[in-house]
């Protein structure tokens, strides 16, 4: 099913609809593949982010598209660029700022102090569910600035950064952003951690190599059956992701994340989500922000 949809420059495209068929066929797939739950009204949503697959594949319905999906070429071929199609990869610099102010007033000091995490022993942070890399690079600028201020540089921490996306793990790596992306970054941070395109690039900044050094990012789905992950993780930020995520997934998929969690570190999550109606070993330690008990 077509119809026809002009765009800005009034070019003719078309628009291929889903059938109900081969919504529910996608919808029950991605739920099973990356926990990824659609309502219907999501139904939309859904057939615009293809619309770019079928240009690429030069297919010109969705019901082609899900049958070549489908197919085991398109198993191969095609089922990582649908992921990265449907999921929602917004993110931003210093995203809920509040939880960066708690983390270095209360949260490090705490570790630091109480176990000697930091100094004594690597601490271990994990951004899951990164997206293009803002918040784990958010975190290396906050705890480089953090030990330079109070540890003379001797704060021995890591970050590892995952995502199911591999279009934006590419991003992520390259630590490339479009000016108008830095605005949340603190002056003084901007200063010592960016570094500002020249010529062609002038609209372009790049984390610093001693920035991006400190976060190491990969490929990792919260669905498939092991994380890969040997060391327990002091900090754990999983956030604006288990939002798209039933109850059940969420409760499994945090359950999980807790596992990795060394008793008395942190999980922060988004400012939308809420671990109400779970059973997890977590205890609240501000809004958002939960611990695991010791
Ligand atoms: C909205 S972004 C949040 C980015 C960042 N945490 C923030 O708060 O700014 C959600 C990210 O979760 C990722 N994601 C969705 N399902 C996932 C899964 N099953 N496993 C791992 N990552 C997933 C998406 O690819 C997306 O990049």
């Amino acid at each position: 099913m077509k119809s026809v949809i002009q765009d800005k420059k009034q070019k003719t495209l078309y628009h291929s609809s889903l059938s109900d068929k081969d919504f529910r066929r996608l919808r029950k797939f991605i739920y099973n593949e990356c926990g990824i739950n659609l309502p219907d009204y999501k139904k939309i949503l859904i057939e615009s982010r293809l619309q770019k697959r079928l240009r690429i594949l030069k297919i010109s319905s969705l019901s082609q598209y899900c049958n070549y999906l489908f197919s085991a070429l398109g198993m191969k071929n095609e089922l990582s660029n649908m992921i990265d199609a449907i999921t929602t990869n917004k993110t931003d610099f210093f995203r809920e700022p509040d939880q960066f102010v708690y983390l270095t007033q209360t949260v490090l000091p705490e570790l630091i102090s109480d176990k000697g995490i930091g100094i004594r022993k690597t601490m271990s942070l994990w951004s899951a569910g990164c997206s293009s890399g803002e918040e784990p690079y958010t975190l290396a600028m906050v705890l480089s600035d953090y030990s330079e201020r109070i540890y003379h540089n001797s704060l021995d921490f890591r970050i590892l950064a995952t995502d199911v996306s591999l279009s934006v793990l590419k991003k992520a790596k390259t630590g490339i952003y479009e000016h108008e992306h830095i605005d949340p970054i603190p002056y003084h941070l901007r200063k010592k951690y960016l570094l500002k395109g020249k010529k062609t690039m002038e609209d372009l900044v790049r984390v610093t190599p001693k920035i991006r050094e400190l976060v190491t990012f990969r490929r990792l789905n919260f669905l498939d059956g092991n994380f890969g992950l040997s060391e327990p993780l002091d900090i754990v930020f999983c956030r604006n992701v288990i939002i798209y995520f039933d109850r059940k997934t969420q409760e499994q998929v945090l359950r999980r994340i807790c596992s990795h969690l060394r008793p008395g570190g942190y999980l922060f999550l988004g400012h939308s989500e809420t671990l109400n109606q779970l059973t997890l070993p977590l205890v609240p330690a501000i809004p958002t922000v939960y611990r695991k008990p010791l």
